[in-house]
């Protein structure tokens, strides 16, 4: 499907597979074509793609707030969004049992809890010693090169390491929890081919193989990482049992990785494409929390969040369906002129960085305190080391992934 391009340009007339990282315009002109969606068609009824897309920071906001909402695939209807990115088609609901990002309460309350120590702002600083070294360690290794892959040599590395050695893997198996991660984020395709379905399925299955086989060792000798807590819930009979820790740590492994590197990828790019604020940031590193924000709200790592109404309900004077897929465009929310004084400047001083990069309410990121601490101490890294980055030889090329914003390669140029 890549390179697709939608029949129509802008505005109205623009859906499906129009409304995603697959069609080229979309990709490449991301703002401007949310600016005319949100301009003529607020509340837009993909029928396509079985889902309503919004543009408005306002509604945006609310949806992801609002309590009375879902996201289990399996009480939307049987054209729904979230059924195609889950891979649960009507009638085969039996099969299927979430992790915490699509189970309702009170499943998602019980799973997030059991976690949500390990993520708060306070134990997520106790890395920072590790994340600085791990960053360093990878600049390091680009020393000596006048121009590299942004992506294969730093953003994309720098977030596995982190989370393997939150959960106590092996960092030898890297790159396998790289492949394999990548391989399941491919799920949120919607139209995704047999091909991809099956490398889905296989590289799913081998990460959960993983896990249990790491599991049933660590049940043996516990340790302070984060699988050993998992396993001493479970002794503690805290409701959770073998298959729920798999789930989590594959969520974990996978839900972190991919943001991470786009958050740092697309955050490199747009300094490189900012000669003044990179410069900036380098005469002032103390400005790099604001940066990362403004960073988060420019060009988002994620793009779309969804909810799912049990009951009918009002979006901006549009109905929408019980089981109709909401599709909540954090990309236009955080570019909506009524809410952003000049939304297309990018500027790492900016007042009010506010944005809905990690969407909200008591399903917003778990792991937001993870990310923006390893941003921060990643790009100020890279900034204080190569002040003089640029762009590289070659062009930057997007990745293809729906709901999801960023470079499958950055090449820069190191020095001047
Ligand atoms: C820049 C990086 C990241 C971005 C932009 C991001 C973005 C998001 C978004 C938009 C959601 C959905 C929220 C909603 O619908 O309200 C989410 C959920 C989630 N994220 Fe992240 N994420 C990032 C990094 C991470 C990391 C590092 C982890 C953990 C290692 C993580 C774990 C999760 C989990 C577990 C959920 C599900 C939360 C729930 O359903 O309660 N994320 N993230």
């Amino acid at each position: 499907m890549a390179g697709q391009k939608a029949e129509a340009g802008g505005g109205q007339g623009r859906t499906g597979i129009g409304l995603t990282a697959l069609d080229e315009e979309y990709r490449e002109d991301l703002y401007r074509v949310l600016d005319e969606m949100r301009a003529a068609d607020p509340v837009h009824r993909d029928r396509e793609l079985g889902r309503v897309f919004l543009t408005r920071h306002d509604d945006v906001r609310a949806v992801l707030r609002d309590k009375g909402l879902h996201v289990d695939p399996r009480h939307a209807l049987p054209d729904s969004y979230v059924r195609l990115i889950t891979g649960v088609p009507a009638g085969s609901e039996d099969q299927f049992s979430p992790s915490m990002i699509f189970a309702d309460e009170p499943d998602h309350k019980r799973l997030r809890g059991l976690v949500s120590q390990a993520f708060n702002p306070r134990a997520v600083e106790t890395m920072r010693p590790r994340i600085e070294a791990i960053a360093a360690e990878l600049l390091d290794a680009m020393e000596g090169r006048d121009e590299t892959d942004l992506i294969a040599a730093f953003a994309a590395p720098l977030p596995t390491m982190v989370i393997a050695e939150m959960l106590g893997v092996p960092l030898d198996r890297r790159d396998d929890f790289k492949r394999w991660s990548d391989d399941v984020v491919l799920g949120f395709d919607p139209v995704a081919s047999a091909e991809t379905k099956s490398r889905i399925q296989a590289s799913g299955e081998a990460m959960r193989q993983f896990f249990r086989d790491m599991i049933a060792a660590r049940r043996k000798a516990l340790g302070t990482d984060l699988i050993s807590d998992l396993i001493r819930a479970e002794e503690e009979g805290k409701g959770l049992d073998n298959e729920e820790i798999v789930s989590m740590c594959t969520l974990l492994l996978t839900a972190g990785n991919v943001t991470t590197t786009d958050l740092i990828g697309n955050g490199v790019n747009a300094l490189i494409e900012h000669p003044a604020e990179l410069a900036k940031l380098a005469a002032n590193p103390a400005l790099i929390g604001n940066a990362i924000e403004e960073m988060l709200r420019y060009d988002s790592p994620v793009t779309d969040s969804g909810r799912l109404p049990h009951q009918e309900i009002v979006i901006g004077g549009c109905p929408v369906e019980a089981g109709r897929s909401i599709s909540t465009s954090l990309a236009a929310a955080n570019h909506d002129p009524a809410v952003y004084p000049d939304p297309h400047k990018f500027d790492i001083e900016r007042a009010d960085t506010h944005h809905q990069s990690f969407g909200g309410g008591t399903r917003m990121c778990l792991g937001a305190p993870l990310a923006r601490l390893e941003a921060q101490i990643a790009i100020a890294q890279l900034v204080a080391r190569f002040p003089g980055i640029g762009r590289g030889s070659k062009p930057g090329k997007r990745r293809h992934l729906p709901s999801f914003r960023g470079f499958e390669t950055l090449p820069v140029r190191l020095r001047q």
